[in-house]
C-alpha cells in the first residue's frame, strides 16, 4: 500500500516531510513504530521533519554517517565517545529485493558508539581473495562490515551515527563481502560482470527520523535546518518555487491539526526546518507576508530547544 502511495506522489510533494504530507501516517504514527522508537530512544520523542521517500537509483554510496554538529563547528562529524548510543535514529522502509541485488543498505555494526578515528576508511589491511579465476588484493576494513539482505517491505534501523552507505555493490560469489563502497566501485569499473544488478524499476524507499531530547540531537537538527538554508545545491528550481508560490512552504508540520495529532501520539515537534524555510524565503525574496512573519514569531517563540548552540533565533541566521 505505501509503496503505491509513494509511486504515485507528485515531484512538489516529494519535496515534503511525512506528517505535512499525512498520507504515511499509517506508517509513521502506529504503535508498532511508536513503540521501536521508544525502546530505542526513552519515553520523549522527538520528529523534526527529517523524511525523504527516495527514487534515487542507484543510492548514495559513499561511506559516512549522518550525525553532525558540534557546540563549535555545526557541520563537524559528530564524534562518539565510546559506547554513548547517539540519540537519532533512521528508520527505513524498502520496496525492492535486496536479497540478491545490489542496492541495499551497508553498515559498519557497532560504529555507532565507536570514536570515529576508528572507522575512517582509508584505515584498512589488504586481504587477498579469489574471485572467479582471479585473485584480487582487497582493501579490507579494520572494523566489520554487513550487507542488509532486506525483502520489500521490510522495515531497518539504523542509529545516525552509524557509518553506512546506502547502496552496497553485492558480489555474485559473495553477498557478504565485506568490502567499502570506493573499493565497490573500483572493482565495478574493471569486472562489472562479477556483481548482482540493481533491482528493476525505481529504488523506492521511504526514511523518517525520530530523536530524543538532547544536546546531540538539537545540534543534529539545526545541521539539518541550516544546511537546507544555505547549501545552494539544496535549492532546485522546483524547490524555490514551490516555497514561494506555496502558501504553506514545503513543511508545514506546524498547522494546529497536526500539531494536535504530534500532542495525542506524545511526540514533540522542533520547528527548525521550517523556521529556516520562512528565513530563506526572506532572504532570497527580500519580502515576507504579515501571515509569514506571524507564523516566524509564533515558531521561534514556540521551538523547544534542547542546547543554546546555533539557535536560529539568532540574528544572522
Ligand atoms: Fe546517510
Amino acid at each position: 500500500m505505501w509503496e503505491s502511495i509513494a509511486l504515485r506522489l507528485s515531484e512538489p510533494d516529494r519535496l515534503k516531510d511525512f506528517l505535512t504530507l499525512s498520507i504515511f501516517n499509517s506508517l509513521l504514527l502506529s504503535d508498532r513504530i511508536l513503540d521501536l522508537a521508544r525502546s530505542l530512544l526513552g519515553s520523549n520523542i522527538v520528529y523534526y521533519g527529517e523524511t525523504n521517500c527516495s527514487l534515487d537509483s542507484p543510492p548514495y554510496g559513499a561511506w559516512h554517517c549522518d550525525a553532525r554538529g558540534t557546540p563549535h563547528d555545526i557541520g563537524a562529524v559528530y564524534d562518539s565517545n565510546l559506547h554513548e548510543i547517539y540519540p537519532g535514529w533512521r528508520f527505513a522502509v524498502y520496496f525492492r529485493d535486496y536479497r540478491t541485488s545490489s542496492g541495499g543498505l551497508k553498515v559498519a555494526p557497532g560504529s555507532h558508539c565507536r570514536p570515529w578515528r576508528e572507522l575512517r576508511s582509508e584505515d584498512r589491511k589488504f586481504k587477498k581473495y579469489i574471485v572467479g579465476n582471479q585473485s584480487v588484493k582487497a582493501p579490507t576494513p579494520l572494523f566489520p562490515i554487513y550487507n542488509i539482505p532486506s525483502a520489500p517491505g521490510d522495515l531497518v534501523i539504523f542509529n545516525l551515527r552509524t557509518f553506512h552507505s546506502a547502496g552496497y555493490l553485492l558480489l555474485k560469489e559473495n553477498h557478504h563481502a565485506q568490502m567499502l563502497p570506493d573499493f565497490e566501485l573500483h572493482m565495478l569499473k574493471r569486472y562489472p560482470e562479477l556483481f548482482e544488478p540493481y533491482p528493476m524499476g525505481e529504488r523506492n524507499a521511504l526514511f523518517f527520523d525520530y530523536g530524543a531530547p538532547s544536546e546531540a540531537l538539537d545540534l543534529y537538527i539545526k545541521w539539518r535546518a541550516l544546511y537546507t538554508l544555505y547549501d545552494p545545491k539544496q535549492h532546485s528550481a522546483l524547490w524555490e518555487r514551490v516555497i514561494r508560490e506555496s502558501a504553506l512552504g514545503v513543511y508545514s508540520y506546524d498547522q494546529p491539526t497536526i500539531q494536535e495529532l504530534a500532542a495525542r501520539r506524545g511526540i514533540t515537534l522542533r520547528f527548525d526546518r521550517i523556521i529556516a524555510q520562512l528565513l530563506y524565503k526572506k532572504n532570497s525574496t527580500g519580502f515576507l507576508s504579515q501571515r509569514d512573519k506571524d507564523r516566524l514569531e509564533y515558531l521561534l517563540k514556540e521551538n523547544r530547544e534542547f542546547s543554546p548552540y546555533h539557535s536560529l533565533a539568532w540574528e544572522g541566521y
